[in-house]
C-alpha cells in the first residue's frame, strides 16, 4: 500500500529495486510468520481431536478387556448388554468430562496470547515513560550540544547568498551540465492538452533555475519528463550526469519516507546495511550534524537513536514542515552535485528557507527548484515561467547578476 500510493515519489529516487527488495523481506516474515502460526494451531488441534478420539476408543477397551478375559462369563446376555451400557454411559461420561478440560485449553491459550500483548504494551509504555523521564532530566544538556554556531557562522559568510560552482577539487574544470532539454513538448498522460511547448534549457552546474507557473501549469510534470516517469510528446532531454544520490538528486513534491529507522531516511535511497558495513561512528556524527542543521536535533531522541526500528509510519509521526526538512537532511547528506526540488520548503518558514538554500549554497549544490514563493528567487539565476495554455519564457534573476 505504501508502494502504491507513494510509487511516484518513489520513482523519483530511482528506488524500484530496493523497494521491491525491502517489500518481499516484509512479505517473507509475513509468510514465516503465518506458517509458524498454522504450525503451532495444527499441533494443538491435533492433540485435541486425538485425546478426543482416544478417549471413546479407551472406553471400548476398558470394558471389552474383562469381557474377554471372562470376568463376565457367568452373566447372561441381556445381563450383560445392560452392563456394557451402563459402563459405556459411564466412561462417556467421564470422557466429555475430559473432553470439556481439553478443550478449555484452546480458551486457555487464547487467553495467555491476549495477556501476553497487554504485557508487552504495559512494558513498552513503561519503557517510554522511563525514556521520557531520562529525556526530560537530560533537555538542556541537548539543547547546549545542537551544534549551532557552525551553521550561523556558515551563514554569515554567506550572506550575499552567491551558487559555488562545485567543490573545491573541480572549481578548475568546465562546468557540467545535468540536463539538457531541447525542443521538448509534454502532455500529462490521457490528455491531448499541451502543457509545455518546444521548451528548451539547458541545468549547468553553478546556475540555479527556478521554475514559476500557477498551480496545475505542469511544474511538477516537468520534473516527471526530464526524470524519465512520463515520456516526451516531442524533442529530448539528454543527461549530463547520472542519476546517482550523490550526482543528482530529486525532492519530490510529496516527501517520500521508506519504513525504518531514523538513519533509513537519511541515507535513503542507500540502504542502511550497504552503510553500516563501511561507515561507523563518523557516519553518525554527520547525520546528527545534518539532523541539527536542519533543525531537527530532537528527532533522534524522539525515537530513541538512528537505528531505532519504528514500526510506525513516518508520515504519521512529522509535520509537513518536518518531512520536508527531513527530505533537506537527506539531500545534505548526499551532496549532489545537482539537486532537483519540487516545492520543497513549501512548508517551511522564510528564515529555514534561507537556511536550507544557504547550506545547499555552501554544499555546491546547483539547483533547479519549483516554487511559488517570491523569495525563492533571490537562490536562483534564472527564471522558467511555464503559462498554462504551453507557452514559456526563460528570464534572469537578481543571483544571476554575479555569475
Ligand atoms: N498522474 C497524472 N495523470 C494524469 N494527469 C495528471 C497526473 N498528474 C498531474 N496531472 C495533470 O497534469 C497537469 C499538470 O500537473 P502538475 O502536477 O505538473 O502541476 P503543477 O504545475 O506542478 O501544479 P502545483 O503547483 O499545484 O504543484 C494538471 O492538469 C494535472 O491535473
Ligand atoms: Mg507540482
Amino acid at each position: 500500500m505504501q508502494i502504491r500510493s507513494n510509487s511516484e515519489s518513489a520513482a523519483f529516487y530511482r528506488s524500484g529495486k530496493i523497494e521491491e527488495g525491502r517489500t518481499n523481506h516484509h512479505l517473507a516474515n509475513l509468510i514465516n510468520t503465518q506458517r509458524r502460526l498454522i504450525l503451532r494451531e495444527y499441533a494443538l488441534n491435533f492433540s485435541v481431536n486425538t485425546f478426543d478420539y482416544l478417549g471413546s476408543i479407551l472406553s471400548y477397551i476398558a470394558i471389552g478387556v474383562p469381557i474377554f478375559l471372562g470376568t463376565y462369563d457367568a452373566l447372561s446376555a441381556p445381563d450383560l448388554s445392560a452392563l456394557i451400557s451402563a459402563n459405556a454411559f459411564v466412561m462417556i461420561y467421564l470422557i466429555n468430562c475430559f473432553t470439556t478440560l481439553i478443550d478449555l485449553s484452546v480458551q486457555v491459550t487464547n487467553i495467555a496470547g491476549t495477556t501476553h500483548r497487554v504485557v508487552e504494551l504495559r512494558e513498552k509504555l513503561e519503557q517510554l515513560y522511563d525514556a521520557q523521564q531520562s529525556h526530560e532530566k537530560n533537555r538542556p544538556a541537548n539543547m547546549q550540544g545542537f551544534g549551532w554556531s557552525e551553521m550561523e557562522t556558515l551563514l554569515r559568510k554567506d550572506q550575499g547568498y552567491q551558487v559555488e560552482a562545485g567543490s573545491e577539487s573541480e572549481t578548475e574544470d568546465p562546468p557540467i551540465t545535468a540536463l539538457r532539454v531541447n525542443d521538448l513538448t509534454f502532455v500529462a498522460p490521457k490528455s491531448t492538452e499541451k502543457l509545455c511547448i518546444g521548451l528548451c534549457f539547458d541545468f549547468k552546474q553553478g546556475v540555479n533555475i527556478l521554475v514559476t507557473g500557477d498551480s496545475g501549469c505542469g511544474k511538477s510534470s516537468l520534473l516527471r519528463v526530464i526524470n524519465g516517469i512520463w515520456p516526451e510528446l516531442r524533442g529530448t532531454v539528454t543527461h549530463g550526469v547520472e542519476q546517482l544520490p550523490h550526482r543528482l538528486l530529486y525532492l519530490p513534491q510529496r516527501p517520500y519516507f521508506t519504513d525504518g529507522s531514523l538513519r533509513q531516511q537519511v541515507i535513503y535511497p542507500l540502504q542502511e546495511f550497504d552503510r553500516l558495513a563501511d561507515t561507523g561512528e563518523s557516519d553518525d556524527i554527520v547525520i546528527e550534524d545534518l539532523l541539527s542543521k536542519s533543525d531537527l536535533g530532537h528527532l533522534k531522541d524522539r525515537v530513541g537513536g538512528l537505528d531505532t526500528q519504528v514500526d510506525w509510519n513516518w508520515y504519521d509521526h512529522l509535520s509537513p514542515g518536518e518531512m520536508q526538512r527531513l527530505s533537506f537532511t537527506r539531500l545534505f547528506y548526499h551532496k549532489p552535485k545537482f539537486a532537483v526540488l519540487d516545492e520543497a520548503t513549501s512548508q517551511v518558514g522564510v528564515d529555514m528557507e534561507e537556511r536550507l538554500y544557504s547550506l545547499c549554497s555552501q554544499l555546491g549544490i546547483t539547483l533547479l527548484s519549483v516554487g511559488h514563493r517570491d523569495t525563492l528567487r533571490k537562490y536562483h539565476h534564472v527564471e522558467l515561467h511555464i503559462e498554462k495554455q504551453g507557452t514559456w519564457s526563460l528570464k534572469p534573476l537578481s543571483a544571476g547578476s554575479n555569475s
